[in-house]
């Protein structure tokens, strides 16, 4: 396995690997790499000739207000995950060489004000110019994307479809800790006790899908999913949404396949989960 810090190597590595007729599958991560992350670069494994994981913490999709310094890192631990998967390269730029200043931004405004865009106003802004980059640097087949962050995935979707990306998206099932707890890398922000009261994201989740059915209003489905949340005194709710699976506006009842979203603070650290329903 290779790393690369600079966008000029990884080029060079990408190009000798097309002339050879290789195909190339890409993972964009934060890095702090988990079972969800590890999940997506199986999958590419399996697909693809190549494999590259870029391994880079976006300062440009952080808030003022955000956990940008904070936010977990340990490349030793990533670079051996990767390198057990059989990951081919990763690409782990500074912030500097991914941005000069003044920057040119991508941006898809219709999907990106509702739900965490409401909450993180510049946030998907910054997500689409760094996957835009990534896209260009590394020239992909095939991209892969969690479900777990259900409205970055829709974003990425619409992205390729309206400025002609010629790359597959992948989207790939939430990985879940035994409990229920999704996986993330913020999870490691939450106390113990904290870490129990987490659980009543995924809990709502579960009484949301069984709930959930052709015709039902959204209250009848986010009520009771308020419920669970609201009688954990840990629990802050950001939003608990029922929005439409394709352009993420709100909806009042289920006609279409829709997504019910939510992030919920437990202490300090937002938390999100979701489960999509198809008509
Ligand atoms: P990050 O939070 O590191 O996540 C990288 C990818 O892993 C995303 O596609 C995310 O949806 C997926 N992922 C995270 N937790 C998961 C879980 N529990 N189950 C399944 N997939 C999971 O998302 C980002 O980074 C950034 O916004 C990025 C796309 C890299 C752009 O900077």
């Amino acid at each position: 396995m290779q790393v690369t810090n600079t966008i000029e190597k990884t080029r060079e590595l990408v190009n000798n690997w097309k002339k050879e007729g290789k195909t190339i599958g890409l993972v964009p991560t934060m890095g702090y790499l988990h079972e969800g992350h590890a999940s997506l670069i199986r999958r590419c494994r399996e697909e693809n000739d190549i494999v590259v994981v870029s391994d880079f913490v976006n300062p440009t999709q952080f808030g003022p207000n955000e956990d940008l310094e904070a936010y977990p890192r340990d490349f030793d631990r990533d670079s051996a995950l990767c390198e057990s998967i059989g990951a081919d390269l990763i690409f782990c730029p500074s912030p500097v060489e991914m941005y000069h200043d003044p920057h040119a931004f991508v941006s898809i405004d219709t999907l990106s004000d509702t739900l965490c865009g409401k909450t993180r106003p510049i946030h998907f802004k910054g997500v689409c110019t760094v996957v835009s980059k990534l896209f260009n640097i590394v020239k992909p087949d095939r991209a892969y994307f969690g479900q777990k962050d259900a409205q970055q995935l829709a974003i990425i979707r619409k992205m390729v479809l309206d400025l002609n990306f010629d790359i597959q998206i992948v989207g790939c099932p939430i990985v879940r800790e035994e409990d229920g707890l999704a996986k993330s890398s913020r999870n490691t922000y939450l106390s113990c006790e904290e870490r129990k009261a987490a659980l009543c994201l995924s809990k709502a989740v579960k009484k949301g899908q069984e709930l959930i059915r052709n015709g039902i209003t959204a209250s009848e489905v986010l009520e009771p999913m308020c419920e669970i949340i609201n009688s954990e005194p840990l629990a802050r709710i950001d939003y608990v949404s029922m929005v439409d699976a394709l352009s993420m506006q709100p909806v009042d009842s289920v006609n279409a396949d829709v997504l019910v979203a939510m992030a919920v603070y437990i202490g300090k650290t937002r938390l999100i989960d979701n489960f999509s329903y198809e008509v």
